[in-house]
């Protein structure tokens, strides 16, 4: 009995030791660079490396993109073992080849597969070979994996992600899981234990109607976010030409607000002065990457005139001012206002702007504040970002 019964326990031991997920990583919303949207399908091992070496060259690494993330297209069969097998047209010297060169330039290397039979683009998915999988990935280098959700027929979400989860955590190299099932089954409801973020929406396309229904649809979500657990409201656009300037500006401003991981969408290759400013405005990605890891919240709705709070450690935090429609407003601002309303628990503390400086983020100076109220002029689809900072 008592060796039944220690039998038992380990097997309860090892049954629990494996269905989790590793929980030390993204404990800030992931940052780094996705394929898709740019490139979709052409991508090669020339095109990644040439990426990452120009992640390092505009300095995006130093301002903390880390991840390197090949998405659909660079898998074309399984094997007579079941192995995944590698375009070698594309991607001759394989995966490992490129996870080291990766790996060489202190960045991270990411790889894409789905819960169904096919991938999105009709490439093997991953149903049934899960933990070959994640032991080949492990074997590669792999750190983060994008799971996407197209030819799953009636399976279950919530176990068909499981499945990767515990996969990926017995084949013990700690990856970032990324799920990809486009919010369909609720995912902020469920996944917090299963993966690291979760897709909100559908896709994203390079427009500003695009972008602003995305950021619409994230606005219940916050509770749902924290350390180790995003809202994924898919991947950035900046740079990708169908924006001007001004949206570009509001949706990285929006994205950082709302903690969302921060994957550059573009040809980092090919980067106009604008597109890095935006990219790699440091004191914008330091409210995404505060280690507090709140979303913001809506604290005044005017429909296309909104606040939005993001409390930030140090009993600071950031206020953004959101013009949604298409003519330009002149908007009396009260800061002291802001700085003590604090839209619920949530949205940071109720503080006294005589302890605090209020900082333009996009204008990278400290606002002189003679009067605490002013009138601020916000082009049409454009923010203001400010940081309530401790005198
Ligand atoms: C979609 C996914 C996109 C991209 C695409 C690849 O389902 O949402 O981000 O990964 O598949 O086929």
């Amino acid at each position: 009995m008592k060796k039944y019964l220690c039998l038992l326990t380990v097997v309860l031991f090892c049954l629990s030791s494996n269905s989790q997920k590793f929980d030390q990583l993204a404990r800030t919303p992931p940052m780094g660079w996705n394929s898709w949207n740019k490139f979709h399908c052409d991508v090669s091992e020339n095109l990644i490396m040439g990426i990452a070496d120009a992640i390092v060259s505009s300095g995006m690494r130093d301002a903390g993109y880390e991840y390197v993330v090949i998405d659909d297209c660079w898998q074309v069969a399984r094997d007579e073992n079941g192995e995944i097998v590698v375009d070698l047209e594309r991607f001759p010297h394989g995966m490992k080849f490129l996870s080291d060169y990766i790996h060489s330039k202190g960045l991270k290397f990411g790889i894409y597969s789905c819960a169904g039979t096919m991938t999105c683009q009709k490439r093997p998915g991953g149903l049934g070979h899960e933990y070959q999988d994640a032991r080949t990935y492990a074997r590669w280098g792999v750190d983060y994996l994008k799971y996407d959700w197209c030819n799953t027929s009636t399976q279950d979400a919530p176990s068909s992600y499981t499945t990767m989860r515990d996969a990926l955590y017995t084949a013990g190299r700690p990856i970032v899981f990324s799920l990809c099932e486009w919010g369909s089954h609720k995912p902020w409801e469920w996944a917090g234990n299963v993966g690291h973020l979760w897709r909100t929406t559908g896709d994203i396309s390079d427009s500003w109607n695009s972008m602003i229904n995305i950021f619409n649809q994230q606005k219940d979500l916050a509770r749902y976010a924290g350390p180790g657990k995003w809202n994924d409201p898919d991947m950035l656009e900046v740079g990708n030409g169908g924006m001007t300037t001004e949206e570009y500006k509001t949706h990285f401003s929006l994205w950082c607000m709302l903690a969302s991981p921060l994957m550059a969408g573009n040809d980092i290759q090919n980067m106009t002065p604008e597109t890095k400013s935006i990219l790699l405005n440091k004191e914008i990605i330091a409210l995404n990457q505060d280690t507090l890891g709140r979303q913001a919240v809506c604290y005044r709705d005017n429909i296309d005139y909104q606040i939005w709070f993001k409390a930030l450690s140090n009993n600071e935090k950031a206020v953004c001012l959101l013009n949604k429609s298409d003519e330009k407003k002149s908007v009396l601002v009260d800061f002291a206002l802001l700085a003590k309303s604090n839209a619920g628990r949530r949205g940071g503390p109720a503080m006294n702007l005589e302890n605090y400086k209020v900082r333009d983020l996009w204008e990278n100076k400290d606002l002189p504040l003679k009067e605490t109220s002013i009138y601020v002029d916000l082009p049409p689809h454009a923010v203001k970002v400010y940081r309530f900072i401790k005198k």
